[in-house]
């Protein structure tokens, strides 16, 4: 567990830890949530990931205890590392708690020999293309109707 104290203008105390199957619940209820767009994932899906031992993730629970944020990322067959997903409770945005979380699953994918990481962002996600800007990732492709919407997707990919 790493406690988490953020400096930004909108401080954040709270701790940052691995997601485990007894948080299912509390993860799907934060995951409908943080995508209001139809993106959300089923319970199923969650309960697969978080049981699967190739799987990399970080929560961030509140001083009471509360989670208000994940993060998910998988090794792929190919030992490529894929941020799945990302969420962070609305009125928890914009205090560096994603930018936090990513940091320490790229650690964990690196210790575990990952060199190269992969995500899909929906264009016109501009929160999300910023963090990942942010952080070094950069556009590698544009899927055409990638989202069950229709909407396009960026693939973005940084080097460890
Ligand atoms: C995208 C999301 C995870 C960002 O979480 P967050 O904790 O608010 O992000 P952070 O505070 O760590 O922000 C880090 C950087 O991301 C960018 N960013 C985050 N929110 C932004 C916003 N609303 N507008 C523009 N840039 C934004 C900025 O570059 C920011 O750095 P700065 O604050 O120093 O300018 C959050 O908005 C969210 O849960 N969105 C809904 C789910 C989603 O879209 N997930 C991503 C799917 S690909």
């Amino acid at each position: 567990m790493q406690v988490v104290n953020s400096k930004q203008s909108k401080a954040f105390k709270g701790s940052m830890m691995p997601l485990a199957l007894p948080d299912l619940n509390e993860l799907w209820q934060l995951d409908l949530r943080c995508f209001v767009d139809g993106e959300a994932y089923e319970r199923e899906t969650f309960r697969y990931l978080l049981s699967n031992p190739n799987t990399v993730s970080r929560q961030i629970r509140s001083i009471n205890d509360e989670m208000v944020a994940f993060a998910i990322a998988i090794i792929e067959s190919d030992g490529i590392g894929h941020i799945t997903t990302i969420g962070v409770a609305p009125e928890h945005r914009r205090r560096g708690l994603a930018r936090l979380m990513l940091i320490e699953i790229e650690r964990a994918l690196c210790a575990r020999q990952v060199s190269t990481i992969r995500l899909e962002v929906r264009v016109g996600n501009n929160s999300a293309h910023n963090l990942y800007e942010q952080l070094g990732y950069s556009i590698v492709q544009r899927m055409s109707k990638y989202y069950s919407n229709g909407d396009d997707g960026y693939l973005m990919v940084k080097p460890l």
